[in-house]
Formats: C-alpha cells, sequence, structure tokens
C-alpha cells in the first residue's frame, strides 16, 4: 500500500470515529435572514455540448460515468442520512482538484433521484465556476446578497433539471472569509437550511489548504466530502486537509481524476475508502 492509500486508510479509521463521536458543531446564533421572496426563480436551459465539454455526465443514461455518479450518489445519501445531515461541504486540499466538477455531477445525479430536491451553492467567491460550468453568465448571488442585500430569490437560478436549484457565487469577492464569517451569512445558511426541510444543500467550497475560507464555513455544514487528485495530491497535503478538517463530519473522500494506468493501486485505495470512488 503506498503511501496516500495509507493515508486515506488512516483517515477512514480515524472518521468513523469522528463521525460517531464529535459534538455537535457550534452555530453562529443566526439573525433573520433578509429573504424576502420565495418564488424558485427562474427557468433556464443548459445546453448538452456545455456539460459535455465541463465533465458534467450525470444526467447521461447508459453511461459508465453517470453510474459512478449514482454509486457515488447513493453512498453520499446513505451516510448523510445515517448521521441526519442536510448539508454538504466539498472540498479539497488544492485547486483544480475537482471540486466544482463533482458536486455539480454530485448535485444533478441527487436530482434525478425522484424523491430528492437539491440546491447547490457556489461558495467559492473569489473564483466562482459553477454557472461557467453549465453554460450560464454570471450572476448576482451570495456576495450581491451580502454587500446590497439583493433577495436570495432573485438570485436562485432553476436549471432545466427538475429538483435541481443553484445558487451563484455572485459578483467576485476578494475578502471571501469575512464575508463566509459573517452573522449575515450564518443567517443564510440557517434559512437556506430550514426553509425545506427534504432539500439537501450541497456547498462548492474553495481548497481548504489554500483559503481560510472553509474553514470559517465549516460550522455551517453538517458533513464534508474532500476530494482528493490522483496523483496530484501530495500525502502530506491530504494528512494538513484532514487535520484542517478535525472539527468536521468528513464523510468520505472521492478519488477524482484517477488513471486507468493505476488501475491496481487505485483498487487499493477504493477499499481502504469509506466511499469508494474513482472518478475517471
Ligand atoms: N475526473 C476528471 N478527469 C478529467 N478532468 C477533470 C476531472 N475532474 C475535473 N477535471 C477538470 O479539471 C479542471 C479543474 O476542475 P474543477 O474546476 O472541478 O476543480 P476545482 O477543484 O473546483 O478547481 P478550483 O479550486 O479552481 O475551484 C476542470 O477543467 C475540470 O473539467
Ligand atoms: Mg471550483
Amino acid at each position: 500500500m503506498d503511501k496516500l492509500a495509507k493515508a486515506l486508510s488512516k483517515a477512514r479509521a480515524e472518521r468513523a470515529a469522528t463521525l460517531h463521536h464529535a459534538p455537535t458543531q457550534a452555530r453562529t446564533n443566526p439573525t433573520p435572514a433578509e429573504l424576502t421572496h420565495t418564488s424558485a426563480g427562474n427557468v433556464v436551459q443548459i445546453n448538452e455540448t456545455t456539460l459535455d465539454i465541463n465533465r458534467i455526465v450525470a444526467h447521461r443514461v447508459r453511461s459508465k460515468e453517470a453510474d459512478t455518479f449514482r454509486i457515488l450518489r447513493t453512498q453520499v445519501l446513505q451516510a448523510m442520512s445515517q448521521h441526519g445531515m442536510k448539508t454538504l461541504g466539498i472540498t479539497s486540499p488544492n485547486y483544480g482538484d475537482g471540486k466544482t466538477t463533482i458536486a455539480l455531477n454530485l448535485a444533478l445525479s441527487i436530482a434525478l433521484d425522484l424523491n430528492q430536491t437539491v440546491l447547490l451553492v457556489d461558495l467559492d467567491l473569489r473564483k466562482p465556476n459553477m454557472m461557467e460550468y453549465l453554460g450560464l453568465s454570471a450572476a448576482v448571488g451570495v456576495t450581491d446578497y451580502f454587500t446590497h442585500n439583493t433577495p436570495i430569490a432573485d438570485c436562485l437560478i432553476r436549471p432545466s433539471f427538475d429538483r435541481l436549484s443553484l445558487l451563484p457565487a455572485g459578483k467576485v469577492m476578494d475578502h471571501s472569509s469575512e464575508v463566509l464569517g459573517s452573522p449575515k451569512i450564518a443567517a443564510l445558511a440557517e434559512e437556506l437550511r430550514s426553509r425545506y426541510p427534504d432539500r439537501i444543500i450541497i456547498y462548492d467550497l474553495p481548497p481548504i489548504l489554500a483559503q481560510d475560507d472553509p474553514l470559517v464555513f465549516l460550522p455551517h455544514v453538517d458533513g464534508v466530502l474532500l476530494v482528493v487528485n490522483e496523483g496530484v495530491t501530495r500525502t502530506n497535503d491530504l494528512k494538513a486537509s484532514l487535520h484542517a478538517l478535525t472539527h468536521a463530519k468528513v464523510i468520505g473522500t472521492v478519488l477524482n481524476h484517477s488513471d486507468v494506468k493505476r488501475a491496481s493501486r487505485i483498487e487499493k485505495v477504493r477499499r481502504a475508502m469509506p466511499l469508494p470512488q474513482t472518478i475517471s
């Protein structure tokens, strides 16, 4: 077993302990979020070619890639249900590990489950990609709500997939961790969580080792999915990420960018992980 596999195996054991024994995360006492509308947002058509180009594949039928995300979906939903979780943050050690790609595919795959509504929130306020990957132009979002009190109902977008809603990041902001750590965003997170009790919320977060944004927002998510970039993520970075997530409930790890040539090595890692996924 190589170092990465060992680290993942160790993380698995620690995660099991964390999930069963970690105390409930302290939540910021929220003030009422300024949600003045309840409309579900505008329905926008998503272009299939754009999805293909950006590796958004979860909606495909009879597709190996989509099946992989269906497995991931089931495992994530089972873990969330088992631990009473409604909100999930997706992060990774570094930039470009595949967080947004995984977040979009996972959200889409969950929404395609007939019984489940999903809200995907882009909280990468400095470098948002969610809208671009769907071929949609920049729209008002979280930062506009924060800065100009833009009603969240005006920010929500309904793509042409049933049960999926999107909340864009909005205008790019450099002081993003101050925004994410604010009482106003805490109130927003609480409002989003409580508005529709059955809805799952997925937050696409920045990388945990590059910005403090995920750390300041973690108290508002129930669980975390850590994306690991096969062949790129260093063992030390994985360890540092898991250390940074000590007080979070990490429900699992997604091994992204897996290389078929390293299939046997990946297989060892798969067996070592509670969410055995290789996304290639
Ligand atoms: N499994 C994969 N195979 C091939 N390419 C991938 C895979 N996953 C993601 N990519 C590509 O890698 C690039 C980075 O992916 P993505 O934007 O999802 O990463 P990210 O972690 O969200 O990046 P950032 O930290 O900049 O937000 C994109 O071009 C994406 O299409
Ligand atoms: Mg991203």
